[in-house]
């Protein structure tokens, strides 16, 4: 192997020349995952990075994703859409791992093509692979979590959680489907609503106008569907860069989140290679973004919540609100043990850590470094939420720098407190942080190095 991109396939003992397998020098994919319990400012991060990319990915998650991207005082919520859409230079890809509600995306398109976005019809593409979602999954979103009742889960009712357990039940219908023979697509329709039926015999679905209406919907999507694998492939060996956009977060990971209350896909690592069709040798950076503290919005443990004024302080100048449901953000101090996981899980080369600046009033601050029981370290990330809300956490505090920091576009200019605060993450996770987050804006960044 040679200088990491440029690989020379060992033949084998094969008669072919070696250099028949030398791959050209394919530009690796960067990476931007939610290291806590989601909302961490992932889409400012992408937003930033996307004027550096030709392509920028959603590669799983749905419209239960809220990524809020603010350019010249202007906001700019993305649900479905790749944040990067802003850069007119940059195409957006929808990749197979997303589940599409057609109707969310296409107000999400019209709403922020009135605030500005330019020529998005260009440069949008979807995956033919991606799933689709239905309102009758929404519908039964609501109604799974009312059955739950004490147990819900606090979803977004976005039809996550259905859509994705009809594409694992092999029921599921792709865009691809809507785009072929709609014969055939309307057939498929009729039984996925006659199975959500048989389950929820109140679940009222005209299907007659729902062929109607998405009869419009493939003529309006089908500009916009490619083959995703070959396309972005292909764009790589054109030596084009591509950034992906995690959604949700490694904490609401189906597989390494709080389970059950977790969303309905792998928003880590893994899901970038299995919701584009990325094999691991093309990943390149993958950045971790960390919020200053914690937050985590609907039900499950939470070890460093915090249910006093500095959890109201933190929801307050944190602007802690939900920017899919507009429900209150919980807020806690951050967590290490919790993040050290996730570094595992997700294999962290960057972080970005956002909104430092929230905790510019604090006169302390607290970090949470240890997970106990009965006094004793866990040297592991409990998998059961019981364990999980019962550890005692081990805090330490530090000094708060108590000025305002988000004028600051310097490293070297922040409070010292600030500096130390900013050390201890670094230490303790072993992984270089890269940009701080000091304010909504675009340019509210520091680029420590
Ligand atoms: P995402 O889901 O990870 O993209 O995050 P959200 O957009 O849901 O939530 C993050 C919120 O914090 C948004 O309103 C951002 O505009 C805002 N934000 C991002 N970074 C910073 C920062 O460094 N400082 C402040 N004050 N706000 C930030
Ligand atoms: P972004 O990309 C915060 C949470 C929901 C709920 C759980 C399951 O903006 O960081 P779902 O509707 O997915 O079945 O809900 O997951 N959740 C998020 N919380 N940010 C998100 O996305 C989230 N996506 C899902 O609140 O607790
Ligand atoms: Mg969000």
């Amino acid at each position: 192997m040679m200088d990491g991109v440029v690989a020379e396939v060992n033949g084998g003992g094969l008669p072919s020349p070696r250099k028949k397998f030398r791959l050209q020098n394919i530009p690796k994919v960067t990476v931007v995952l939610g290291a806590q319990w989601g909302d961490e400012g992932k889409g400012k991060v992408v937003d930033m990075l996307a004027t550096g990319a030709d392509i920028v990915c959603r590669c799983q998650g749905g419209n239960n994703a809220g990524h809020t991207v603010v350019v010249d005082e202007r906001e700019y919520d993305f649900h479905l859409l790749p944040s990067g859409i802003i850069n007119p230079e940059c195409k957006s890809l929808i990749g197979n791992g997303v589940v599409i509600h057609l109707p969310g995306l296409f107000e999400e398109l019209e709403k922020n093509a009135a605030k500005g976005l330019s020529r998005w019809e260009d440069r949008l593409l979807v995956s033919d692979r991606s799933h689709l979602v239905f309102d009758f999954h929404q519908q039964v979103d609501g109604l799974q979590e009312q059955e739950k009742g004490k147990q819900s889960l606090g979803t977004t009712k976005k039809g996550i959680g259905p859509t994705y357990s009809s594409k694992a039940t092999r029921n599921g219908i792709r865009v691809a489907d809507l785009i072929g023979d709609f014969e055939i697509f309307a057939e498929k329709l009729k039984s996925l609503v006659r199975m959500y039926q048989r389950m929820f015999p109140e679940l009222k679905v005209d299907v007659e106008s729902e062929l109607v209406r998405y009869k419009k919907y493939a003529e309006r999507i089908r500009p916009f569907v490619v083959e995703s694998v070959s396309y972005l492939h292909t764009a790589l060996r054109m030596g084009k860069k591509v950034l992906v956009e995690g959604a949700n977060a490694a904490m609401l990971d189906i597989d390494f989140g709080t389970y059950p209350y977790v969303t309905s896909s792998n928003c880590s690592i893994g899901g970038v290679c299995t919701g584009l069709g990325l094999p691991p040798c093309n990943i390149g950076d993958v950045i971790g973004v960390v919020k200053a503290y914690t937050t985590r919005v609907g039900d499950g443990p939470f070890p460093t919540e915090l249910l006093d004024a500095n959890g109201e302080l933190l929801q307050e100048r944190g602007s802690e609100v939900g920017v899919t449901t507009k429900r209150k953000r919980r807020c806690g101090w951050l967590d290490l043990p919790l993040l050290r996981y996730t570094t595992l899980v997700n294999g962290y080369s960057l972080i970005c850590v956002t909104k430092l600046d929230i905790l510019d009033t604090l006169p302390e601050i607290k970090i949470a470094v240890a997970y106990k029981k009965k006094g004793k370290e866990l040297n592991y990330f409990p998998s059961s939420i019981s364990e999980l809300a019962s550890v005692e956490v081990e805090y330490e505090t530090l000094p708060g720098w108590q000025k305002s920091i988000e004028d600051v576009r310097e490293y070297d200019k922040l409070p010292l407190n600030a500096k130390r605060y900013i050390e201890r993450i670094e230490e303790c996770l072993g992984v270089p942080i890269k940009w701080i987050g000091v304010g909504k804006g675009r340019e509210s960044i520091i680029n420590v190095f």
